[in-house]
C-alpha cells in the first residue's frame, strides 16, 4: 500500500486540524518530528504494547506515550481504581486523601528524598525546582547540559524563541565534561543557584550518553563548594532504571528530583521531591494549578507504583531491551550496517554508523511503521512491562526486512 493511502485518515485529520489548530499538531508530536507522510499522525486505541492508528493499523509501540506508559496501555490494575474515582468525581475543591498517600509512598520509596509536591507535567516540576533553587540560595544562575531537554518552558527549551530565553542566567556545558563545568563554576562564582541534570544524557538528537565515571560526584562536589543545589531531572528515565530513583544507579546525591511521565502509567501527574533542608522554602512558595489536585491521577500513580513494586518490572524491561538491542545489531550486521544501541536497555536508541543527520534512521523507522512497528526516528525509545518476548521477536523479524529495504533505497 502506498504511504499516501496507508495514512489517508491521518492526513485528512491533519488537513482539517491546520485550519483550526496552529501547526495542526505542535511540538514534539508534529509530523516533522517523525517522517512526514510516512508515519501515523493520530492514534485511537492502545492495549498492552500495541497501538491502533486513525486508519485502523496496529503497531507494536516503542514510544510508550513518550515514556509515560510503563505497564501497558489500558492496564486494568491502574485503570480500574482511576475510573471508579472518575465516576465519583475527579477535580473536587480540595485534594483527596490519595495525595497524602502518594507523597508518603514516594518519600518511602525514593532514596534520599523527604517530601513531594505534585503538578501535571514534567515541565511544571523542573520549573518549580529551578525557582526553588533560586529562592533558597538567593542566587540567579542555573547550569544545564547542552542539548538536554527539561521541558517546554522558556528558561530551558532550545526550541524557545531567542527573545524569550533566559540566556544570561541559564548557561550550558557539555554533559560529562567536568573541566568545562568547573570552569563555569569559576566564572560564575557566587551566582550559581543550581545545576540541573538527567541521570544520563538523552540528548534531543542522536546517540544517548551514559555518565562518565565520577561525573555525578563531581557535580555534587562543585555544588557543595558553591552552595548551589543539584536538581536531578528523572522525568524520562523514571522507574526504567530503578524503582528507587535513577540517581541510585548512577551514584548521584541530588537535592531535588523531578518526576513525571511513567509515574501513573499515562495519567497526568508530575512530582517534585526534595530533601528536608529545602522543605521550608517549598512550604513558603506559592505552588498551585487548578488541575494539580485532580484525584484520579493520584490513584493511578498509587496503583502504578503498587504494580511496579509487585512485579520485577525493571529487570523485565531491561531484559526485553537487551533482546531488542542485540537483535537489531545482528539484523543490521546481516544487511551490512554497523548499528549502535545507546542508553539503558529499557530506554534505548538506535543509530547507524556515519549517519549524523539520521537519514537512515528515518528511512528505517518509516519502513518499520509500514510493517506495524512504531520506532521513533529521532526520539529515544521505551520498553514497558507489556513488551514480551514474542513482541520483541516479531519486531526483529520486521527489522531484518526493513534493514534490507533501507540498503536498497540508499543503494548500499
Ligand atoms: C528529561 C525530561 N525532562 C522534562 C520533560 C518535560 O516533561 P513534560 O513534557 O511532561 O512537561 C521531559 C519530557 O520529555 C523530559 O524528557
Amino acid at each position: 500500500m502506498s504511504a499516501d493511502k496507508r495514512y489517508e485518515s491521518s492526513q485528512a485529520l491533519f488537513d482539517r486540524a491546520t485550519e483550526v489548530i496552529p501547526g495542526g499538531i505542535y511540538g514534539s508530536k508534529s509530523p516533522g518530528f517523525t517522517v512526514p507522510g510516512r508515519f501515523p499522525y493520530y492514534f485511537t486505541e492502545g492495549a498492552g504494547c500495541r497501538l491502533k492508528d486513525a486508519d485502523g493499523h496496529q503497531y507494536i509501540d516503542y514510544l510508550c506515550g513518550f515514556g509515560s506508559m510503563i505497564l501497558g496501555f489500558g492496564n486494568p490494575a491502574v485503570d480500574d481504581p482511576a475510573v471508579a474515582q472518575l465516576r465519583k468525581g475527579d477535580l473536587l475543591n480540595q485534594p483527596g486523601p490519595a495525595m497524602v498517600e502518594l507523597a508518603e509512598k514516594l518519600v518511602d520509596l525514593i532514596d534520599g528524598m523527604d517530601w513531594a509536591v505534585f503538578s501535571k507535567n514534567g515541565t511544571d516540576a523542573t520549573t518549580l525546582a529551578v525557582s526553588l533553587a533560586r529562592v533558597h540560595t538567593g542566587k540567579s544562575h542555573i547550569l544545564m547540559a547542552d542539548g538536554a531537554y527539561h521541558g517546554s518552558a522558556n528558561w530551558c527549551s532550545s526550541n524557545s524563541h531567542p527573545i524569550l530565553r533566559d540566556k544570561d542566567e541559564v548557561r550550558t556545558f557539555a554533559y560529562g565534561d567536568a573541566s568545562e563545568l568547573e570552569a563555569l563554576f569559576d566564572e560564575l562564582e557566587g551566582r550559581i543557584a543550581g545545576v540541573i541534570l538527567t541521570p544520563y544524557h538523552h540528548a534531543t538528537w542522536g546517540a544517548q550518553i551514559m555518565p562518565p565515571e565520577g561525573w555525578h560526584q563531581e557535580v555534587r562536589r562543585l555544588c557543595d563548594k558553591e552552595g548551589a543545589l543539584f536538581v536531578m531531572d528523572d522525568i524520562r528515565a523514571n522507574f526504567r532504571m530503578s524503582l528507587y530513583g535513577s540517581h541510585t544507579i548512577v551514584d548521584a546525591r541530588p537535592d531535588f528530583i523531578a518526576m513525571g511521565k511513567s509515574l501513573a502509567n499515562g495519567y497526568p501527574i508530575g512530582a517534585l521531591m526534595g530533601t528536608e533542608e529545602l522543605k521550608k522554602t517549598a512550604a513558603a512558595f506559592f505552588i498551585t494549578g487548578t488541575f494539580w489536585t485532580s484525584t484520579v491521577p493520584y490513584l493511578a500513580a498509587l496503583a502504578c507504583l503498587g504494580e511496579m513494586e509487585r512485579m520485577d518490572i525493571v529487570s523485565h524491561m531491561n531484559a526485553m531491551g537487551r533482546r531488542l538491542g542485540e537483535g537489531l545489531i545482528a539484523a543490521g550486521a546481516d544487511a551490512g550496517y554497523r548499528i549502535s544501541m545507546t542508553g539503558p536497555p529499557a530506554i534505548p536508541f538506535m543509530t547507524f554508523a556515519d549517519d549524523p543527520d539520521l537519514w537512515h534512521n528515518q528511512e528505517f523507522s518509516a519502513r518499520m511503521a509500514a510493517k506495524g512497528v512504531y520506532m521513533h526516528p529521532h526520539h529515544n525509545w521505551f520498553l514497558s512491562y507489556a513488551h514480551k518476548e514474542p513482541d520483541v521477536d516479531e519486531t526483529l523479524e520486521k527489522a531484518a526486512e526493513a534493514f534490507m529495504e533501507v540498503k536498497t533505497v540508499f543503494g548500499e
